[in-house]
């Protein structure tokens, strides 16, 4: 490490680029400028699709337009659906879909040229192409065909019709489109900053959304939402749950669905799906899970200071909404993809290869002993 260079374990507090993609402004996350409240409020996944890759908001023309483009990439090659098909059964969802990704990629019907307009066009058949992969895997695991597309359906409405087979309804359909939307982007997060670091060595798009896969399945980051609710429904009750919290405080033990390296006063992702939730549960008659979640989050919030992120809302949501456990990360991923592809655009637009430092902790300088002499 060069003198003077300092060192910061996780990056923390370290500026890495510059963005006009999103920030978190004194607690406050914007997408191009926008508030999240209100983008959440008033736009739709699409919407907010079209701001990240084009850099504001659609008027009705453009929203058909990028509506219409996402129907005509959703149909996968055979071949995709022959590979998903070939995986063992119990390989993880986010496993079949870097896959998946990656599959398709070779067969991209998308132009061949690195323009930003060629590759905001990309960034819309891969939307589309990884909403299918996961609705086509969650069917064969089902023992049932994937199912075709319908044209004219929101990105949200299809991806419960492929994967379940009916006309969703409107509840379901609004509320994973608001997840969708709270999931799109976040600045430099690390399935982010994956992708960007990938993007700066000039490589392709379809290798920086696998990557970026593969940084936001771990538990720290994407899988958060998985994890947060295993650990919710081991309990039949909030008794349960708070005796149990109160073993993890005693035992330093890390609560998934909580904590944030930017927000330490709370995300504002998880408030705005927190309140949709409770009238989810409310409406389902489902009472006991919200007790039971805030058995988790009082002890949480009160005796820690450490709040819920999206992740601990999000994961009960899909629950609640029937959705299975392993499907929960995947559509993380569903959304940030477009948060990814408009990263990748403004990094390859204004480049410079990733290359830090490091401290070198290993032995100190030595000889080669030939093979002959070595004990
Ligand atoms: N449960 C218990 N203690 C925690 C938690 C938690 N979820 N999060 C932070 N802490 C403690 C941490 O142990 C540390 O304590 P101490 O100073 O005594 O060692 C202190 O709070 C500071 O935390 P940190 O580890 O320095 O925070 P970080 O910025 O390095 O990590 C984080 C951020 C999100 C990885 C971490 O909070 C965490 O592991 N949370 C659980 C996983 C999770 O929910 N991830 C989703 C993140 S948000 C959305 C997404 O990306 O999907």
């Amino acid at each position: 490490m060069s003198e003077g260079a300092k060192y910061s374990p996780g990056l923390d507090g370290v500026v890495a680029g510059e963005t006009a993609v999103a920030c978190v402004d004194q607690g406050q996350l914007l997408y191009r400028g926008y508030p999240i409240e209100e983008l959440a409020e008033r736009s739709t996944f699409e919407e907010v699709a079209y701001l990240l890759l084009f850099g504001d908001l659609p008027n009705v023309g453009q929203l058909a337009g990028i509506r219409q483009r996402l129907d005509d990439y959703r149909v996968l090659p055979s071949a995709v659906i022959d590979t998903i098909r070939r995986i063992p059964s119990d390989v993880a969802m986010m496993d079949v879909l870097k896959t998946g990704v990656s599959m398709t990629g070779h067969f991209d019907p998308t132009v061949k040229a690195d323009t930003n307009d060629a590759l905001r066009d990309r960034a819309l058949w891969l939307t589309a192409q990884i909403s299918g992969i996961i609705a086509a895997r969650y069917r064969l695991l089902n023992g049932k065909e994937p199912r075709e597309p319908k044209e004219g359906l929101s990105h949200a409405a299809q991806f419960l019709y492929q994967s379940q087979g009916v006309e969703p309804d409107a509840i379901s359909t609004r509320l994973l489109d608001l997840t969708l939307v709270l999931y799109a982007e976040h600045e430099f997060n690390a399935s982010t900053f994956t992708a960007r670091v990938i993007c700066s060595t000039l490589s392709d798009l379809v290798s920086a959304v696998v990557g970026a896969i593969g940084a936001l399945k771990g538990p720290l980051h994407g899988g958060a939402n998985e994890e947060a609710m295993e650990m919710l429904r081991q309990f039949k009750t909030a008794d349960e749950a708070r005796a149990w919290i109160a073993d993890a405080l005693a035992n330093k033990k890390k609560v998934m669905g909580f904590g944030h390296r930017v927000y330490k006063n709370g995300d504002h992702r998880a408030k705005i799906l927190e309140q949709e939730l409770r009238k989810l549960a409310a409406s389902k008659g489902q009472n006991v899970w919200m007790e039971i979640y805030d058995a988790i989050k009082g002890p949480m919030v009160n005796d820690k200071k450490i709040f819920p992120n999206v992740d601990y809302p999000c994961g009960l949501t899909y629950f609640l909404m029937g959705m299975p456990l392993d499907l929960y990360t995947p559509l993380f991923v569903a959304s940030r993809v477009t948060g990814w592809s408009a990263h990748f655009i403004e990094q390859r637009v204004n480049n410079r290869i990733y290359r830090p430092l490091s401290i070198y902790t290993g032995h100190p300088l030595r000889k080669v002993v030939p093979i002959q002499n070595r004990g």
